[in-house]
């Protein structure tokens, strides 16, 4: 393996030998687009820290999701923020909340032609902005969390989701909404586990997007930032509970988690590139300190090549839009 047999820079030569040895490429189909719904809009409202993001009304929903589908989008991954919050999360509930309403509407519009995913959590939903029902001493209460997960997994499977995402990061969540989907008949409703979620700082934006209530953080129920290891043992317990499909999140800040579940993963692996991701690539591009497309084309790349089947990005869109031109 010696120079000059070995001249790496001759399959850089040129763009056409640089794209057919490209050992990773991007695609619409991988891409997963996360979306806000807010009750009571009249007109879709920007969030201030997502620029180019909304909150959307019903219709400006419907019709980003009828572009997914045009543009040939793998999924889209839909959040809830309601008008009223309580101590439990009731509105998770309602078949006629926020949430579940937004579901069907966008289940009625694209039918089979979009995986539609729904955020299965309660901190969009509670006045205490926690992911979980509180105990007396404030802390985030497991096992009572997990009965009112259940049910949010049949409201939303019936909703018209193809796939829930549980995010709470409650044990045992995983396999009380298998349990639950299955005893209601919905034995088809997928499990997108969001398996490995870190407490970061990352998904500052996301405050902003779903009107957060929350107060301090989420490090009793998210995982340290520091752990790896620990990481797997989270996989493994979401696969023997019944996940369908393993998320890692954030994305960049893992990369290195995120390949150590792609080696071990016998089911497909996604990564969320989560709002702070979104919110500092475009503050740079903004303040013209780096090239917009070619950062954001690169960092999705990377969390592909990491091992990611599939990416939730705020940037599917335009990023399909992207793809399918050139
Ligand atoms: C919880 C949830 C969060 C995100 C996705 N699901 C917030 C949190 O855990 O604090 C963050 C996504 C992002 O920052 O883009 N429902």
């Amino acid at each position: 393996m010696s120079f000059p047999n070995h001249r790496p820079r001759r399959l850089r030569t040129t763009p056409a030998m640089r794209r057919l040895t490209a050992e990773h490429r991007l695609a619409p189909a991988d891409l997963i687009l996360p979306a806000f719904i807010r009750e009571g809009l009249s007109e879709p409202s920007p969030i201030t820290s997502m620029p180019g993001v909304v909150q959307h009304t019903s219709e400006s929903l419907k019709r980003a999701a009828a572009e997914a589908v045009e543009l040939g989008i793998g999924g889209i991954m839909l959040f809830g923020v309601p008008a009223v919050r309580d101590a439990r999360g009731t509105a998770s509930l309602d078949p006629d909340g926020v949430l579940n309403k937004g579901i069907r509407d966008i289940r009625a519009e694209v039918g089979d032609d979009l995986v539609i995913m729904s955020d299965l959590c309660l901190d969009e939903f509670t006045d205490h902005g926690h992911c979980g029902v509180l105990d007396a001493e404030g802390y985030v209460d497991n096992d009572a969390t997990l009965e009112i997960y259940g049910r949010m997994g049949v409201a939303q499977a019936e909703a018209g989701a193809h796939v829930v995402g549980p995010s709470g990061m409650m044990d045992g969540q995983v396999a009380v909404i298998r349990q639950a989907l299955e005893d209601a008949g919905h034995k088809n409703t997928a499990i997108l586990a969001y398996a490995a979620k870190y407490a970061s700082p990352f998904y500052g934006p996301f405050r902003e997007a779903v009107d957060s209530q929350l107060t301090g953080d989420r490090r009793t129920y998210q995982m340290d930032s520091a752990n790896r290891r620990e990481a797997i043992l989270e996989v493994e317990l979401d696969l023997e509970e019944g996940a369908d499909m393993v998320m890692v999140k954030p994305a960049m800040s893992y990369l290195d988690i995120l390949a150590d579940v792609a080696a071990m993963s016998p089911v497909p692996v996604s990564a969320y590139q989560v709002s702070g991701e979104y919110a500092m690539i475009e503050a740079a591009a903004a303040n013209g300190w780096i090239d917009r497309r070619g950062a954001i084309v690169e960092s999705v790349l990377s969390i592909k090549r990491a091992g990611a089947n599939t990416v939730l990005t705020y940037w599917a869109a335009e990023l399909a839009g992207w793809l399918k031109e050139s």
